[in-house]
Protein backbone atom coordinates (compact mmCIF):
# COMPACT_ATOMS: atom_id res chain seq x y z
CA UNK A 1 0.00 0.00 0.00
CA UNK A 2 1.03 3.53 -1.05
CA UNK A 3 2.10 5.69 1.84
CA UNK A 4 -1.01 8.22 2.45
CA UNK A 5 1.80 11.22 3.14
CA UNK A 6 4.27 12.34 0.70
CA UNK A 7 7.50 13.98 1.89
CA UNK A 8 10.34 16.05 0.04
CA UNK A 9 12.49 18.60 1.72
CA UNK A 10 14.08 20.77 0.19
CA UNK A 11 16.23 23.91 0.20
CA UNK A 12 14.18 24.23 3.90
CA UNK A 13 10.87 23.71 2.47
CA UNK A 14 8.90 20.60 3.30
CA UNK A 15 6.76 19.41 0.31
CA UNK A 16 3.78 17.23 2.01
CA UNK A 17 1.60 15.56 -0.43
CA UNK A 18 -2.04 14.15 0.31
CA UNK A 19 -1.49 10.73 -1.49
CA UNK A 20 -4.66 8.85 -2.12
CA UNK A 21 -5.49 10.11 -6.03
CA UNK A 22 -7.90 7.16 -6.92
CA UNK A 23 -10.15 8.52 -3.99
CA UNK A 24 -9.74 12.37 -4.67
CA UNK A 25 -7.55 12.56 -1.29
CA UNK A 26 -10.44 11.66 0.88
CA UNK A 27 -9.05 11.91 4.62
CA UNK A 28 -9.21 8.45 6.18
CA UNK A 29 -7.67 7.77 9.08
CA UNK A 30 -4.61 6.41 8.33
CA UNK A 31 -3.83 9.10 6.74
CA UNK A 32 -4.61 11.66 9.04
CA UNK A 33 -2.61 10.11 11.39
CA UNK A 34 0.40 10.03 9.31
CA UNK A 35 -0.11 13.15 8.38
CA UNK A 36 -0.14 14.16 12.69
CA UNK A 37 3.99 12.04 12.49
CA UNK A 38 4.88 13.46 8.85
CA UNK A 39 4.19 17.46 11.62
CA UNK A 40 6.18 16.16 14.00
CA UNK A 41 9.16 15.20 12.44
CA UNK A 42 9.05 18.32 10.42
CA UNK A 43 8.44 20.48 13.37
CA UNK A 44 11.68 19.57 14.98
CA UNK A 45 13.88 19.05 12.46
CA UNK A 46 15.56 22.16 12.39
CA UNK A 47 16.49 21.85 8.05
CA UNK A 48 12.65 22.46 7.44
CA UNK A 49 12.13 26.30 8.11
CA UNK A 50 8.30 26.02 6.36
CA UNK A 51 5.97 23.63 4.65
CA UNK A 52 3.52 23.33 1.81
CA UNK A 53 0.65 21.23 1.52
CA UNK A 54 -0.71 19.84 -1.55
CA UNK A 55 -2.30 17.03 -3.25
CA UNK A 56 -1.67 14.06 -5.59
CA UNK A 57 -2.93 13.52 -8.84
CA UNK A 58 -4.83 16.05 -10.93
CA UNK A 59 -7.91 16.21 -9.62
CA UNK A 60 -8.18 16.89 -5.94
CA UNK A 61 -6.54 18.78 -3.04
CA UNK A 62 -8.76 16.97 -0.94
CA UNK A 63 -12.28 15.72 -1.21
CA UNK A 64 -12.86 16.08 2.29
CA UNK A 65 -13.13 13.48 5.48
CA UNK A 66 -13.29 9.22 4.06
CA UNK A 67 -17.50 9.12 3.99
CA UNK A 68 -17.34 4.98 3.41
CA UNK A 69 -14.92 4.89 6.56
CA UNK A 70 -16.19 7.56 8.89
CA UNK A 71 -19.91 6.52 8.21
CA UNK A 72 -18.87 3.34 9.68
CA UNK A 73 -17.77 5.50 13.15
CA UNK A 74 -21.30 6.68 13.44
CA UNK A 75 -23.12 3.60 12.70
CA UNK A 76 -20.86 2.45 15.86
CA UNK A 77 -22.87 5.56 18.03
CA UNK A 78 -22.20 9.16 19.62
CA UNK A 79 -19.06 8.13 21.58
CA UNK A 80 -17.33 6.13 18.53
CA UNK A 81 -18.01 8.76 16.53
CA UNK A 82 -16.53 11.66 18.33
CA UNK A 83 -13.81 9.92 18.96
CA UNK A 84 -12.48 8.07 16.03
CA UNK A 85 -13.85 10.88 13.45
CA UNK A 86 -14.31 14.75 15.48
CA UNK A 87 -11.46 14.49 17.86
CA UNK A 88 -9.24 13.19 15.21
CA UNK A 89 -10.27 15.50 12.31
CA UNK A 90 -10.04 18.65 14.63
CA UNK A 91 -6.87 17.72 16.06
CA UNK A 92 -5.30 17.52 12.77
CA UNK A 93 -6.77 21.12 11.89
CA UNK A 94 -5.64 22.79 15.51
CA UNK A 95 -2.25 21.18 14.71
CA UNK A 96 -1.57 23.02 11.49
CA UNK A 97 -3.32 25.64 12.72
CA UNK A 98 -1.13 26.14 15.74
CA UNK A 99 2.21 25.11 13.77
CA UNK A 100 5.19 26.72 14.81
CA UNK A 101 6.26 26.94 11.06
CA UNK A 102 4.60 28.19 8.20
CA UNK A 103 2.01 25.90 6.50
CA UNK A 104 1.24 26.92 2.78
CA UNK A 105 -1.90 24.88 0.92
CA UNK A 106 -1.03 24.61 -2.60
CA UNK A 107 -4.85 24.23 -3.19
CA UNK A 108 -4.37 22.22 -6.87
CA UNK A 109 -8.21 20.93 -7.18
CA UNK A 110 -11.37 20.20 -5.28
CA UNK A 111 -11.11 21.57 -1.79
CA UNK A 112 -14.14 20.02 -0.53
CA UNK A 113 -15.62 19.19 3.25
CA UNK A 114 -12.47 18.27 4.65
CA UNK A 115 -10.11 19.77 2.27
CA UNK A 116 -11.47 23.22 2.73
CA UNK A 117 -11.30 23.03 6.47
CA UNK A 118 -7.66 22.19 6.20
CA UNK A 119 -7.34 25.49 3.69
CA UNK A 120 -9.12 27.74 6.56
CA UNK A 121 -6.72 26.50 8.98
CA UNK A 122 -3.38 26.71 7.80
CA UNK A 123 -1.58 30.10 7.84
CA UNK A 124 -1.60 30.52 3.71
CA UNK A 125 -2.99 29.87 1.23
CA UNK A 126 -2.57 29.49 -3.12
CA UNK A 127 -4.80 27.94 -5.22
CA UNK A 128 -4.83 26.98 -8.93
CA UNK A 129 -7.25 28.45 -11.24
CA UNK A 130 -8.84 25.11 -11.01
CA UNK A 131 -9.54 24.24 -7.56
CA UNK A 132 -13.03 24.11 -6.59
CA UNK A 133 -13.92 24.85 -2.88
CA UNK A 134 -17.46 23.61 -1.25
CA UNK A 135 -18.80 23.15 2.34
CA UNK A 136 -20.79 19.95 1.07
CA UNK A 137 -21.41 18.37 4.42
CA UNK A 138 -24.87 19.88 4.44
CA UNK A 139 -25.64 17.32 1.77
CA UNK A 140 -24.98 14.62 3.85
CA UNK A 141 -27.33 15.75 6.86
CA UNK A 142 -24.47 16.87 8.87
CA UNK A 143 -22.35 20.40 9.89
CA UNK A 144 -18.28 20.38 9.30
CA UNK A 145 -16.42 18.48 12.32
CA UNK A 146 -13.12 19.61 11.36
CA UNK A 147 -13.65 23.61 12.50
CA UNK A 148 -15.45 24.40 9.34
CA UNK A 149 -18.41 26.11 11.89
CA UNK A 150 -16.26 27.83 13.62
CA UNK A 151 -12.85 28.90 11.17
CA UNK A 152 -14.97 30.37 8.03
CA UNK A 153 -17.13 32.56 9.63
CA UNK A 154 -14.13 33.93 11.12
CA UNK A 155 -12.21 34.37 8.17
CA UNK A 156 -15.06 35.21 5.43
CA UNK A 157 -17.52 36.90 8.31
CA UNK A 158 -20.97 35.14 9.41
CA UNK A 159 -23.42 35.58 6.82
CA UNK A 160 -20.87 34.51 4.02
CA UNK A 161 -19.95 31.49 5.64
CA UNK A 162 -22.96 31.05 6.87
CA UNK A 163 -24.56 31.00 2.40
CA UNK A 164 -21.55 28.05 1.74
CA UNK A 165 -22.48 26.27 4.87
CA UNK A 166 -26.37 26.36 4.51
CA UNK A 167 -26.38 26.06 1.14
CA UNK A 168 -23.20 23.51 0.46
CA UNK A 169 -22.98 25.17 -3.20
CA UNK A 170 -19.09 24.89 -4.49
CA UNK A 171 -17.35 27.87 -5.13
CA UNK A 172 -14.76 29.16 -7.27
CA UNK A 173 -11.12 29.90 -6.37
CA UNK A 174 -12.25 33.80 -7.15
CA UNK A 175 -14.85 33.72 -4.82
CA UNK A 176 -12.22 32.00 -1.94
CA UNK A 177 -9.96 35.28 -2.50
CA UNK A 178 -12.47 37.64 -2.15
CA UNK A 179 -13.37 36.09 1.14
CA UNK A 180 -10.51 35.64 2.47
CA UNK A 181 -9.88 31.54 2.39
CA UNK A 182 -6.77 32.00 -0.05
CA UNK A 183 -4.03 34.38 -0.35
CA UNK A 184 -3.81 34.07 -4.54
CA UNK A 185 -5.24 32.85 -7.40
CA UNK A 186 -2.22 31.33 -9.99
CA UNK A 187 -2.31 29.63 -13.06
CA UNK A 188 -2.10 25.95 -12.41
CA UNK A 189 0.88 25.37 -13.89
CA UNK A 190 2.70 28.24 -11.62
CA UNK A 191 0.89 26.58 -8.31
CA UNK A 192 4.13 24.82 -6.65
CA UNK A 193 6.12 27.72 -7.92
CA UNK A 194 4.32 30.01 -6.32
CA UNK A 195 3.64 28.59 -3.29
CA UNK A 196 8.15 27.68 -2.97
CA UNK A 197 8.23 31.28 -3.48
CA UNK A 198 6.05 32.56 -0.96
CA UNK A 199 7.91 30.60 1.74
CA UNK A 200 11.25 31.84 0.36
CA UNK A 201 10.16 35.42 1.54
CA UNK A 202 9.43 33.96 4.54
CA UNK A 203 12.06 31.61 5.49
CA UNK A 204 14.89 34.28 4.69
CA UNK A 205 13.75 35.84 7.80
CA UNK A 206 14.50 34.85 11.77
CA UNK A 207 12.79 31.60 12.05
CA UNK A 208 12.20 32.85 16.29
CA UNK A 209 10.44 35.87 14.67
CA UNK A 210 8.06 33.84 12.33
CA UNK A 211 7.51 31.51 15.46
CA UNK A 212 6.47 34.58 17.70
CA UNK A 213 4.47 36.20 14.71
CA UNK A 214 2.43 32.64 13.99
CA UNK A 215 1.75 32.05 17.86
CA UNK A 216 0.29 35.70 18.52
CA UNK A 217 -1.56 35.69 15.08
CA UNK A 218 -3.03 32.57 15.69
CA UNK A 219 -3.63 32.47 19.60
CA UNK A 220 -4.32 36.29 19.68
CA UNK A 221 -7.19 36.19 17.14
CA UNK A 222 -9.22 33.28 19.93
CA UNK A 223 -8.80 36.08 22.42
CA UNK A 224 -10.16 39.25 23.83
CA UNK A 225 -7.58 42.10 22.85
CA UNK A 226 -6.06 42.96 26.24
CA UNK A 227 -5.03 38.92 26.29
CA UNK A 228 -3.73 39.38 22.89
CA UNK A 229 -1.59 41.49 23.63
CA UNK A 230 -0.27 39.90 26.82
CA UNK A 231 0.55 37.36 24.00
CA UNK A 232 2.56 39.34 22.16
CA UNK A 233 4.12 41.03 24.65
CA UNK A 234 5.18 37.26 25.35
CA UNK A 235 6.36 36.22 22.24
CA UNK A 236 8.61 39.29 21.92
CA UNK A 237 10.14 39.26 25.74
CA UNK A 238 11.58 35.37 24.51
CA UNK A 239 13.01 37.05 21.61
CA UNK A 240 15.16 39.60 23.19
CA UNK A 241 17.78 37.40 24.68
CA UNK A 242 18.17 35.53 21.64
CA UNK A 243 20.81 36.30 18.89
CA UNK A 244 18.61 36.78 15.77
CA UNK A 245 17.18 39.89 17.45
CA UNK A 246 20.84 41.05 18.19
CA UNK A 247 21.84 40.68 14.81
CA UNK A 248 18.26 41.89 13.25
CA UNK A 249 18.97 44.82 14.96
CA UNK A 250 22.46 45.33 14.27
CA UNK A 251 22.03 44.52 10.71
CA UNK A 252 19.71 47.53 10.16
CA UNK A 253 21.99 49.54 12.27
CA UNK A 254 25.36 48.47 10.22
CA UNK A 255 23.12 48.69 6.89
CA UNK A 256 23.31 44.98 5.76
CA UNK A 257 21.56 42.42 5.05
CA UNK A 258 20.95 40.09 8.74
CA UNK A 259 22.40 36.43 8.66
CA UNK A 260 20.44 34.06 11.04
CA UNK A 261 21.40 30.70 11.93
CA UNK A 262 19.72 27.97 9.13
CA UNK A 263 18.96 30.51 6.92
N1 LIG B 1 -14.88 10.04 0.93
C1 LIG B 1 -14.61 8.83 0.39
N2 LIG B 1 -14.41 8.63 -0.92
C2 LIG B 1 -14.48 9.70 -1.73
C3 LIG B 1 -14.75 10.98 -1.24
C4 LIG B 1 -14.96 11.13 0.14
N3 LIG B 1 -15.17 12.33 0.70
N4 LIG B 1 -14.79 11.84 -2.29
C5 LIG B 1 -14.52 11.10 -3.39
N5 LIG B 1 -14.34 9.81 -3.06
C6 LIG B 1 -14.02 8.69 -3.95
C7 LIG B 1 -15.25 8.20 -4.69
O1 LIG B 1 -15.99 7.30 -3.90
C8 LIG B 1 -14.62 7.55 -5.89
O2 LIG B 1 -14.10 6.30 -5.52
P1 LIG B 1 -14.39 5.01 -6.45
O3 LIG B 1 -13.77 5.35 -7.76
O4 LIG B 1 -13.69 3.89 -5.74
O5 LIG B 1 -15.88 4.88 -6.52
C9 LIG B 1 -13.42 8.45 -6.18
O6 LIG B 1 -13.13 9.13 -4.95
C10 LIG B 1 -13.69 9.51 -7.25
O7 LIG B 1 -14.82 10.25 -6.85
P2 LIG B 1 -16.13 10.45 -7.75
O8 LIG B 1 -17.28 10.71 -6.85
O9 LIG B 1 -16.26 9.28 -8.70
O10 LIG B 1 -15.74 11.73 -8.59
P3 LIG B 1 -16.73 12.79 -9.21
O11 LIG B 1 -15.91 13.66 -10.08
O12 LIG B 1 -17.90 12.12 -9.83
O13 LIG B 1 -17.26 13.68 -7.97
C11 LIG B 1 -17.12 14.91 -5.93
C12 LIG B 1 -16.41 14.48 -7.21
C13 LIG B 1 -16.11 15.64 -5.06
C14 LIG B 1 -18.28 15.86 -6.27
C15 LIG B 1 -17.68 13.67 -5.20
O14 LIG B 1 -16.64 12.71 -5.10
C16 LIG B 1 -18.16 13.97 -3.81
O15 LIG B 1 -19.26 14.48 -3.64
N6 LIG B 1 -17.38 13.61 -2.76
C17 LIG B 1 -17.75 13.83 -1.41
C18 LIG B 1 -17.44 15.26 -1.01
C19 LIG B 1 -17.92 15.52 0.41
O16 LIG B 1 -19.09 15.49 0.72
N7 LIG B 1 -16.95 15.79 1.32
C20 LIG B 1 -17.25 16.09 2.69
C21 LIG B 1 -17.30 14.86 3.53
S1 LIG B 1 -17.78 15.25 5.21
Amino acid sequence: MSDPILLDTSDGIALVTLNRPDKLNALNYALIDRLMAVLDMIETDAAVRAAILTGAGERAFSAGADIDEFSGSVRQGRDTAIRDFVRRGQAMTARLEAFRKPVIAAVNGLAFGGGCEITEAVHLAIASDRARFAKPEINLGMPPTFGGTQRLPRLAGRKRALELLLTGDPFSPERALEIGLVNRVVPHDALLSAARELAQRIIRHSALAVGGILTAVTRGLNMAIAEGLQVESEQFAALVPADDLAEGINAWIERRTPRYRGC
